[in-house]
């Protein structure tokens, strides 16, 4: 059974979304590292302290639950707005940000049995891992996606306005200098365009027992 498992991919692919079912149901550890720089953006909002500083001392701490805490405070929520998502993205740029989340993620699946997603997770922060997926969706599903998301939670949305907004954000994720997002080389790809979340969990979760 493959013990530490990268999911990478561009933005509303349904990463975490497949990430947790998987997590459940072989009982590891879901590492959301996205979550890891929205709560660095999160925090580079709420103060003028420089982002060197902050990072210094900053305290990020995620329950089983995928829970985000940020110096003891829970900011689940709070880390999800579109504003925070595009201040992600920018804060993510900086090697010093990179760096120290990457030391952070290293230690969070030293414990192994764990499966955790972001940009950079194959080809960076776990290159060892036994099971690096690239998970994708056209741009146009993944904004489908994303606006029935917020609609059912009751936000007015704009499906042109969050098609824009991912698309920036993936060039931007794509483009940059340090650990831009990519697909591994040995990573395997699944397009789940014309997938059901439970098609895509069953795919991971036979590619995780077999050798
Ligand atoms: O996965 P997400 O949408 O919550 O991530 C938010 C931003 O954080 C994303 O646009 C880029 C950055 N990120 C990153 O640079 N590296 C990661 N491993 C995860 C996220």
């Amino acid at each position: 059974m493959k013990k530490i498992i990268a999911v990478d991919g561009p933005a509303g692919a349904g990463k975490s979304t497949v990430s947790k079912i998987v997590a459940a149901k072989l009982g590891y550890t879901y590492i959301d590292t996205g979550a890891m720089y929205r709560a660095v953006a999160l925090k580079s909002s709420q103060t003028c302290e420089d982002l060197i500083m902050i990072i210094d001392k900053i305290n990020i701490e995620l329950d089983d639950k995928a829970q985000v805490f940020l110096d003891g405070v829970n900011v689940t929520k709070e880390i999800r707005t579109p504003e925070i998502s595009k201040l992600a993205s920018d804060v993510s740029k900086f090697g010093f940000v990179r760096k120290r989340l990457t030391e952070l993620q290293r230690q969070m699946a030293e414990r192994g049995a764990v499966i955790m997603d972001g940009r950079d997770i194959g080809t960076q922060v776990l290159p060892n891992a036994d099971l690096k997926i690239f998970l994708t969706a056209s741009l146009d599903e993944r904004a489908r996606r994303r606006f029935e998301e917020l609609k059912a939670k009751g936000q007015s949305v704009d499906f042109d306005a969050i098609k824009t907004e991912i698309a920036l954000r993936d060039k931007q994720d794509s483009e940059r200098e340090i650990a831009p997002l990519k697909q591994a080389e040995d990573a395997i790809l699944i397009d789940s365009t014309n997938l059901q979340v439970e098609e895509v969990v069953e795919k991971i979760l036979t590619l995780c027992s077999t050798d």
